[in-house]
């Protein structure tokens, strides 16, 4: 029977992951893919650093050594930052190999490439383990295409930042300290600025759109905020209207125009997000054939992310085009008016006894936080005169409206 030779570039918690589920699946994947699958090379940074690897298994910080192995079938990268990875990726490609990355940063900047340059090769791209750990939501967006238009997805792509909301909300633990505990868990990034200031989750998204839409926005008109502006005060203020703070990116497609936003937002019980808490992600997709869908998973972690990878390398295997369903989707509807439509918003810091006639308020939490409804120009305006000042759209508006106009009422 013949093998299948993988080499593994890099053994972080993703490349560990990937290792250990091939030697303990071993058995399925040789019942899908009719032969074992063996790994030949693993690549690592540091030598000395005691690994748990068979001897038999080249271990080397030489990228041109698993390069020119006799045989050498897939390579799985799994480490970060753009370069050295996608040099290695174009080499591999080059020499046959069929690739699988978990680099979204490289694989956001340079992935149209790689499946172009590997269409031309006739090797195949796994890359779901980019997007949302653990949860397959790259196959699911390719199958759902066929004939489905879709007109917004939404998602939380962020392991770490829905995590440290989490245990802020539920635990009442400080940022830092639930940050330190995500990074022990092995869910942050090396540099959690990533995590936290939004950048993950926005890589994360130019994937996605470029999946749904066949095309992304132009990065630099995406507004992507993080979570660190988020403060205990806040989280317990969202609460007492029964509110969830969640990092939630969104993109649509309003005429011809992608928009896409990454940043904090306020959720209601209605809302499929609101229950996604600690690792988790989750993926809302609206279409015009089923409706509504949603994907929740563990959305970081080990072992959920090699079950990603895994399912790529049957996928490459039995060599799907990768290229598949990058094609432009017919326009959604959405968005159209944003801007000017009223919407909910969770603010702090502005004064009660603004009177701006555009500006409803609609119930207070302490002296500082409050809900308004306005629109999203007016409230920009008057919030960025202020200092100190935040605002949180919330996205489920209308149940929520509904809720505090009776809470209103009934005060008067
Ligand atoms: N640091 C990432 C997260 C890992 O927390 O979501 C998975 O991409």
């Amino acid at each position: 029977m013949s093998v299948i030779k993988v080499a593994i570039l890099g053994f972080g918690t993703v490349g560990e992951g990937v290792y250990q589920t091939i030697q303990s699946h071993g058995e399925e994947l040789e019942r899908v893919l009719g032969s074992k699958v063996e790994v030949a090379a693993v690549l690592i940074r540091n030598k000395q650093k005691k690994r748990n690897i068979d001897e038999e298994v080249l271990i080397t910080s030489d990228f041109n050594e698993i390069l020119h192995l006799p045989q050498l079938d897939v390579v799985i990268e799994a480490i970060v930052d753009k370069e050295p990875p996608y040099t290695f990726l174009k080499q591999a490609i080059q020499r046959g190999c069929h690739i699988i990355t978990a680099n979204k940063e490289m694989f956001a900047h340079h992935g149209k490439e790689l499946l172009e340059l590997a269409d031309s090769h006739n090797v195949s791209v796994g890359y779901e383990a980019t997007v949302a750990g653990g949860i397959p939501v790259i196959q699911t967006l390719r199958q759902l295409l066929n004939v489905n238009r879709v007109s917004l997805i939404q998602g939380i792509l962020n392991g770490t930042s829905n995590f440290i909301l989490t245990e802020m909300r539920k635990r009442k633990q400080s940022f830092a300290d639930a940050l330190s505990l995500a990074q022990k868990k092995g869910y942050a990034e090396a540099d959690p600025t990533n995590d936290v200031e939004g950048f993950d989750a926005f890589f994360k998204t130019m994937i996605l759109s470029r999946i749904a839409f066949g095309e992304e926005p132009n990065w630099q008109d995406v507004e992507r905020e993080g979570i660190t502006t988020i403060t205990s005060n806040l989280i317990d203020a969202a609460e007492k209207f029964g509110l969830r703070f969640k990092h939630v990116a969104s993109i649509t497609k309003a005429g011809n125009q992608i928009r896409a936003t990454v940043k904090p937002v306020l959720v209601g019980k209605t809302h499929p997000f609101y229950h996604i808490e600690g690792v988790e992600n989750a993926v809302n997709v609206q279409s015009d054939i089923v409706g509504s869908i949603t994907l929740q998973g563990p959305g970081a972690g080990m072992f959920p992310t090699a079950s990603a990878v895994i399912e790529d390398l049957v996928y490459v295997c039995q060599h799907q085009p990768s290229n598949k369903n990058f094609t432009k989707t017919t326009a959604g509807n959405y968005g159209e008016e944003i801007g000017q439509v009223k919407e909910l918003w969770l603010i702090k810091g502005l004064p009660k006894n603004n009177k701006n006639p555009l500006i409803t308020w609609v119930a207070q939490a302490t002296d500082e936080i409050a809900i308004i409804k306005a629109a999203r120009e007016e409230v920009e305006k008057v919030m960025n005169q202020q200092e100190e000042a935040y605002y949180f759209q919330i996205i489920d508006g209308y149940k929520i409206e509904r809720k505090y106009e009776e809470i209103t009422l009934a005060a008067l």
